[in-house]
């Protein structure tokens, strides 16, 4: 993993090899130039950078030599007060950087913001996911100091480190294979990462989900020798007026079960527990900001195998509100668990409960692997739509079409998880399925609790090359969404 440290500085630095300058371009009349700041790289306006390869844009990275032996990164598509992009030219800097072991971020942000959104950018794209390679030697912390005469208090780099780690240990919690990540472990991983923060961890193992009535997790996890678990997580400040119920996916592998996926479409099946790790190390991050919004995160785990005591397909299973399911597609699995989890935390009656989901291919089908889909009540959605925007991340508000309801009514059970045969809307029936285990107001409500829903399927994994903060691979994406999500709940 690499670290960093993070340092603000108003005065130039000594330049050496070890040394390299971050340094972004203007184009006025299409004109590429430098825009130094506290160094002087002897980068002026007469320089016609353009000739040299410069490009305009926040992921283009052109190296050429500096003072000392150093070396003079120019980034372009730094805009003043577009935090988007000012995010992405630091997730750049931190992304395509990071054998250096001085980062000199020479670049004149205009206040604090732009500073905290460059730093934020660095920070989560100062990543790497080396765990299981033989050859990697450890390296020191790379040193990045932001040059700058604004004032960045201690409080606003503290908050960087929070979030960014939240990020890193999303994607390592993703990364890691399956023959490693399964429930139990899962439970060690999420008592080692909480350890120092104000959380308390419930755990039930597959003894009391069967007694607790949780068969949607019991069915999903009964083909595998590896047990489902679920975790309860509970931050609850003191003076907190606003409760937040966070519910997570974490299918640590989906082969389908007994409805096998094909080889191809297996492969990868390894992210099927972002959600849990997104609202793990959200509620962490939440914790250690010390958001005043009393939150709890349900972690759903279980792995989706095919085996002698696997459910079958037309099998029935109970949810722990009561409902119950005919399986018609054991690979239809992410609703199941989350079914239980959605009613367990409905229970508590919170005011908002926000689910993610890896929950179907055709999410990515429909919106590709940048944005979420979302779904639910207009006031949650409103609530999730507005974080993302503020967080720079992208979600889509989708329909959730009345008539497909009835497309999943069972001739024997409830409901079934799936159509078979109809893969038309395959995001929106994820969605209406969930819908239906989401609790009352209160005991003696007949109004159901704010609810959205987000399908990661698509972000969840880029498969493509790495841009701004975003790696290739697990993209840590929506972690900060939850958070702004809670800080916007502040009451
Ligand atoms: N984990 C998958 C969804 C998925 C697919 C995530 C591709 C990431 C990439 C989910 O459990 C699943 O298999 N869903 C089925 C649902 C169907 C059987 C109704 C799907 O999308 O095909
Ligand atoms: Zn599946
Ligand atoms: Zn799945």
């Amino acid at each position: 993993m690499a670290k960093h440290l993070i340092k603000v500085a108003a005065v130039a630095p000594k330049l050496n090899k070890e040394s390299v300058v971050a340094v972004v371009l203007s184009d006025k009349n299409s004109k590429i130039s430098a825009l130094e700041n506290l160094i002087s790289l002897g980068l002026t306006s007469e320089h016609d950078l353009t000739r040299l390869g410069a490009k305009n844009s926040p992921d283009a990275v052109t190296r050429v030599p500096g003072p000392n032996g150093s070396i003079i990164a120019l980034i372009g598509g730094y805009k003043h007060g577009d935090l988007d992009s000012i995010r992405h030219v630091g997730g750049t800097i931190g992304r395509t950087l990071g054998e250096f072991r001085q980062v000199f971020l020479d670049i004149a942000v205009k206040d604090e913001a732009e500073a905290t959104a460059l730093l934020e950018g660095y920070a989560i794209g100062h990543y790497s996911y080396d765990s299981y390679k033989s050859n990697v030697k450890k390296q020191p912390a790379q040193i990045c100091t932001l040059l700058t005469k604004v004032k960045v208090k201690p409080a606003t780099i503290t908050r960087v480190e929070i979030i960014s780690n939240a990020v890193h240990d999303t994607r390592d919690l993703v990364s890691m294979p399956a023959n490693d990540l399964y429930p139990q472990s899962f439970v060690s991983s999420v008592n080692k990462l909480v350890r120092g923060a104000k959380l308390t961890v419930t755990v039930l193992d597959e003894k009391k989900l069967a007694a607790g009535g949780f068969g949607g997790l019991v069915g999903v996890g009964k083909g595998s020798v590896r047990p489902p678990r679920l975790v309860k997580i509970e931050y609850k400040p003191a003076g907190a007026k606003f409760k937040l119920a966070l519910v997570g996916k974490g299918i640590t592998y989906d082969t389908g079960g007994l409805s096998l996926k094909p080889a191809a479409s297996m492969l990868g099946m390894k992210y099927d527990m972002t959600g849990a790790a997104t609202i793990l190390n959200a509620i962490i991050a939440i914790a250690r900001l010390k958001v005043k919004v009393h939150t709890t995160a349900y972690l759903c785990l279980a792995e989706n195998m095919p085996s002698g005591t696997a459910t079958r397909p037309g099998d029935v299973i109970k949810v722990r509100n009561g409902k119950t399911v005919e399986v018609t597609n054991t690979d239809a699995e992410g609703r199941l668990v989350l079914a239980d989890g959605l009613a367990l935390a409905s229970e508590a009656h919170p005011d908002l409960i926000v689910d993610v989901a890896t929950l179907t291919g055709a999410q990515r089908i429909a919106l590709g692997a940048r944005y979420a889909g979302l779904m639910g009540d207009d006031k949650a959605v409103q609530a999730v739509l507005k974080a993302a925007k503020t967080a720079g991340e992208l979600a889509w508000h989708m329909p959730m079409p009345e008539e497909l309801r009835s497309l999943m009514n069972s001739d024997i059970a409830d409901m079934q998880n799936a159509k078979v045969g109809n893969t038309a809307g395959g995001m929106l029936f994820g969605g209406i399925f969930l819908r239906e285990f989401i609790g009352k107001k209160s005991a003696n409500s007949s109004q159901t609790i704010d609810w959205a829903h987000l399908d990661i399927a698509g972000p969840a994994d880029n498969d493509g090359a790495g841009y701004g903060y975003i790696p290739k691979g697990a993209s840590g994406s929506y972690v900060r969404t939850l958070i702004t999500i809670a800080e916007q709940s502040v009451k």
